[in-house]
């Protein structure tokens, strides 16, 4: 028996992510095809994402970060001092350090599920903060996360930012809420950004960039697909889509095929007809009552929000609800 080969093939498998492996074989089996947006973010596609918060179109990012400048004394008034921060994702460059600097924190916690980039994003903020705790934790934060003992005995403040949730259907956007809340405890506040409801050419062009830097960034995906699942997809043979859907409220990427095809992913084959999509991601968009009655859904009272003039991104702040039985 050759050893050796035996080896190289274990080393393959294991090189795969199974996990990426399964939702890419089950969602291009569907009958509209869909694949989770987070298989996005390889080194390619967290740059590309990068690049797509600069651009003039996309407006999240420049609205949250001006209002956490423009508001920050007032968010911190609202906070008040000595809180953990606990971060859902592990710490953006720009929005954590405007926070950290204006509510004088007792602790740093950012949560995520990808031990690289914590450590990364740590190490940068330790700079900044040279006198602020900082205690990553490696987790899954869809899911309910111990806290390390050393921050138990603070209040948190749980921070959300980007619209991330509106990259979740609502109702895993409620249980993911209603789980942040558990992992938070009783005492604890929520800051979460959301955007919002918007001129619909607005919206489009946010997801539709005239550089293409959106489009490079959803046929990315393809490239990785090829790449870590030994597919043969024809890059060529797709375009990127951007579409809204009213019954959901959201912006909607497709990748479209242009032309009837037929290729293989990890040994499977999969048929697609001219027309047909592969459904990579939703970017939910809520009105402010919305956002609030989710809040509200995700066991979160709502307290005060602030929102830029031109009505294009909202922050919330919210108490963790005390739980009653209804009414
Ligand atoms: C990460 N997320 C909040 C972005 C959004 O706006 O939904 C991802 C994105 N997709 C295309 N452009 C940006």
């Amino acid at each position: 028996m050759d050893l050796h080969a035996d080896l190289i093939l274990v080393e393959r498998d294991d090189s795969v992510d199974l996990a990426f492996r399964a939702d890419v074989l089950r969602g291009l089996a569907e009958r509209q095809k869909a694949i989770p947006a987070r298989w996005f973010y390889d080194l390619t596609g967290s740059e590309l994402f990068e690049e797509i918060t600069r651009l003039p179109e996309y407006y999240p990012t420049r609205v949250e970060t001006g209002l956490l400048e423009s508001h920050g004394a007032e968010i911190a008034a609202r906070v008040g001092p000595h809180r953990a921060v606990v971060e859902f994702g592990s710490g953006s460059s720009v929005k954590t350090p405007l926070l950290l600097r204006e509510i004088n924190p007792a602790a740093y916690v950012p949560i995520d599920i990808s031990g690289a980039f914590l450590r990364q994003s740590s190490q940068e903020l330790a700079v900044k903060f040279p006198h602020l705790p900082i205690i990553p934790v490696e987790a899954n934060f869809m899911r309910a996360v111990a806290l390390p003992e050393s921050v138990c005995h603070l209040d948190m403040l749980g921070f959300f930012p980007g619209s991330t949730i509106g990259n979740m259907v609502p109702r895993t956007a409620v249980d993911l809420l209603r789980s942040m809340r558990g992992t938070l405890g009783g005492a604890s506040q929520l800051l979460i950004g959301i955007d919002r409801v918007k001129d619909l050419a607005r919206l489009i062009a946010a997801y539709d960039d005239s550089q293409g830097v959106t489009a490079r960034f959803n046929l990315n995906l393809l490239d990785r697909i090829n790449r870590e699942l030994d597919g043969d997809i024809p890059r060529s043979g797709f375009r990127h889509m951007a579409c809204w859907n009213d019954i959901w409220s959201r912006i909607e990427m497709h990748l479209e095929a242009l032309e009837d095809m037929v290729f293989t992913v990890a040994g499977q084959t999969f048929f697609m007809r001219q027309g047909e999509t592969i459904h990579t991601e939703n970017s939910h968009k809520y009105t402010p009552n919305q956002a609030r009655l989710l809040l509200q859904a995700g066991g979160w009272t709502p307290t005060w929000q602030w929102t830029d003039a031109a009505e294009d991104f909202l922050i919330v702040l919210a108490d963790a609800s005390e739980f009653r039985s209804a009414p």
